[in-house]
């Protein structure tokens, strides 16, 4: 039965955690997967979390199964953080999702169902996962430019040139903030001009939004998808709770979809209900449980709402820090892009033979096409990472 199958390659981001596990150097840098880590190389329990753990040992009384799409009290909370104060709830239509992952996939097989034969625009670069599943899922990917090799920007002209071929029916996926692997972001006007392109062609945007928080701060960095919600007639939102919140392994993630009117939206809830059932019947509960009890709980919101901005800070502190070593060291601005990126991630625009030596030489890891995560930096590897950039040429 078996002998048919394909060897697989190794997800390349996947690889390389594993591949710094076994490197014996006491001194390797991880700047890899994208998971947050304190200054001791630690990616701890939030605080909040924590707490919310321990009230709900206390209280909860059953274990039994909620609902195929997830509790509706974790769907209110998440839209209130997602879409804020004037969420359109008449239209919305939600499930809890194995992750901000699962939420994608849903997302692309509700599409599926809806349109066979759509189309997908995916930014170059994006998340490699991204067109793996799509692939996977045997959908049409259309690239658009969107990352600058010189300026370490957004080409927003490219951007718009490629999209230019936008079709009615057509879905494009868009990273809602902290834009994964290239730390560049879109301007509030350039999201306006998105926003009339969507509204021209017909087009409809699935935003993967994991980042929430991680940028500018959790209402700045859902602004975009906001503006998207108010203007546009139906929006797909992927949202993960794994980094904002910290509860990676809980596997926490919901999908938002915005229909054109009540109808339209109990067909897509039953359509999203059905497709839980189909994949793994009910979505787990704890981290979403966990995060509803947060939200919900203004004590419990306060304390992860000032973690949550501690650990932003920290990230552009880093980002700051790294900079100011870069310029002294190489005697020019053109690293000041570091500074400017905003979430987890930056692409330094090293070649991927620098990639290689400055791992094989400095015990530093990236992603081969120059990702890094600054969460993963400290005051002491900031310097290293530094020095072993220029080193290596970069
Ligand atoms: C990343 O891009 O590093 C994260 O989203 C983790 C993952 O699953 O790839």
């Amino acid at each position: 039965m078996f002998e048919a199958l394909k060897p697989q390659p190794a997800d390349k981001i996947i690889a390389l955690m594993d591949q710094f596990r076994t490197d014996p150097r006491a001194d390797k840098v991880d700047l890899g997967v994208g998971v947050y880590k304190d200054a001791a190389g630690h990616t701890p329990v939030m605080r909040a979390v924590r707490a919310a753990g321990r009230r709900l040992l206390d209280t909860e009384t059953t274990k039994t199964y909620t609902a195929l799409a997830g509790d509706p009290a974790f769907h209110a909370a998440m839209a209130g953080l997602v879409l804020g104060a004037d969420c359109p709830a008449d239209r919305l239509a939600a499930v809890a999702t194995v992750g901000g992952t699962g939420a994608v996939r849903q997302g692309l097989e509700l599409l599926k169902r809806a349109r066979p034969g759509f189309r997908v625009w995916v930014s170059d670069p994006t998340w490699p996962n991204h067109l793996s599943i799509l692939a996977e899922m045997g959908i049409e990917a259309r690239a658009y430019r969107y990352f600058d090799a010189d300026s370490k920007g957004v080409d927003f002209g490219a951007m718009m040139a490629d999209l230019g071929g936008v079709q009615a029916g057509d879905v494009v996926l868009l990273h809602g903030c902290c834009h994964n692997p290239t730390g560049a972001n879109l301007t509030l006007p350039e999201w306006q001009a998105v926003g009339d392109l969507l509204e021209r062609t017909g087009a409809l945007p699935l935003i993967d939004l994991a980042y929430q928080g991680f940028g500018d701060g959790l209402d700045a960095d859902a602004a975009a998808t906001r503006l998207l919600a108010r203007r546009l007639p139906e929006v797909l939102i992927a949202a993960s709770c794994s980094k904002n919140f910290g509860i990676y392994r809980e596997r926490t993630g919901i999908l938002l979809t915005l229909a054109q009117d009540t109808t339209r939206r109990d067909l897509v809830q039953a359509n999203l209900t059905t497709l839980n059932r189909l994949a793994y019947s009910f979505p787990p509960d704890h981290g979403a449980r966990l995060v509803t009890t947060i939200l919900t709980t203004p004590d419990l919101r306060a304390d992860w709402e000032a973690e949550l901005e501690a650990v932003r800070n920290g990230m552009i502190a880093l980002r700051e820090a790294l900079a100011a070593e870069l310029a002294a060291l190489s005697q020019s601005n053109r690293f000041g892009f570091v500074a400017e990126h905003r979430g987890m991630f930056s692409r330094l625009g090293a070649t991927p033979d620098q990639v290689e030596r400055m791992r094989a030489e400095h015990g530093i890891y990236m992603v081969g096409d120059s990702r890094i995560n600054i969460a993963g930096l400290n005051a002491r590897t900031v310097r290293l990472l530094a020095r072993a950039m220029i080193a290596v040429g970069v």
